[in-house]
This record gives structure tokens, sequence and C-alpha cells, in this order.
């Protein structure tokens, strides 16, 4: 029987740099799996300092380097429907994290969660936005590696759960 496909929001602070680019980085992963009738993906912030712009210039350039386009993104702030209508929502940081856990409507279905490092521990994504070229670089390395496992363990899970 078919499914219908797991749907997945990552959220940063500002929805310009970190979440974008999580975003483009699991659609690639996806276009090279295969999996785009399984996965979903969508990015939002919890702030809503940036609605409306595209994402920063410099995560448009270091993820143009690695065959990752996030020019056609525009951000948007968290809304509380997300809750409902998303069944995985990865934040990019505890303050995220928190942030997002504060304004959870009560009985909303979402998996509420972080990326995690290789040893399983709650991964924080750090913020590039105010610092140099290497920042967005690090962004880039630790979502290529913690997405690539998120992937396959959100579609186990969703399997086990259906
Ligand atoms: P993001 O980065 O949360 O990864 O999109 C930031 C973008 C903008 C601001 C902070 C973080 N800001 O303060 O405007």
């Amino acid at each position: 029987m078919s499914q219908s496909p797991v749907s997945i929001l990552f959220v940063c602070l500002g929805n310009i740099c970190r979440s974008p680019t999580a975003q483009g980085v699991a659609e690639q992963l996806i276009a090279e799996q295969g999996w785009a009738n399984k996965i979903s993906v969508d990015s939002a912030g919890t702030a809503a300092y940036h609605v409306g712009a595209g994402p920063d210039s410099r995560s448009c350039t270091a993820a143009a380097r690695r065959g990752i386009d996030l020019t056609s993104q525009r951000a948007r702030q968290v809304h509380p429907h997300d809750f409902d209508k998303f069944d995985y929502i990865v934040a990019m940081d505890a303050n995220n994290f928190s942030d997002l856990r504060r304004h959870w409507p009560v009985g909303s279905r979402a998996w509420l969660g972080q990326l995690r490092d290789p040893a399983g521990k709650p991964l924080d994504i750090p913020d590039p936005y105010y610092g140099g070229a290497d920042g967005f670089e690090a962004v880039l390395d630790l979502l290529q590696q913690s997405i690539a496992d998120l992937l396959p363990w959100v579609l186990t899970r969703h399997n086990q759960s259906h």
C-alpha cells in the first residue's frame, strides 16, 4: 500500500541561514536517494525578522559550491498549524528547541527534536550570522552529516508507526 510522504520542518531563528540550508541539504539527499515520494521538507524561523527574504547570500554561496540551490526559498515564521501539519519539527539548536517547545500547542501531533551528533547526542548547529565564511562551511558540514542520518531514521520510524 502506498503511504503519504513523511514531512519534516527544519527550524532556526531567522530562517535565512541554518534552516534553509538544512532544507537544501535534505532536498539534495532526497533527490540522490530517489525518496521524493517518501519525504517532503520545508523550513521556518522562530522569529519574524526576515519574513519574505531569501536566504543569506553567504549561505547561498556556500551551498551552491556543494551543488545545492537555496535561492528560491523565502523566509517565513513558524505557525501554530505547523505543529499539526508536519510529522517532524527539527530545531537547529537548543534555543530554537526550547522556543518551539514553549509554543507547542497542546495535543499537536508533530515530533519535536534536534539533529544528533555521531554519538547520538543532540546537535547544536552554531548560528553563523555574525561570523565569517568559515561558519557557513561548518554549518554545511554538520548538516550534511546529521541529515544523512536523520532521513533514514525518520523513514524507519514512520514505517513502524503506520
Ligand atoms: P539563522 O541565522 O537563525 O540561522 O537564520 C540568523 C539570521 C538572522 C539573525 C540571527 C540568526 N538576526 O538576528 O537577524
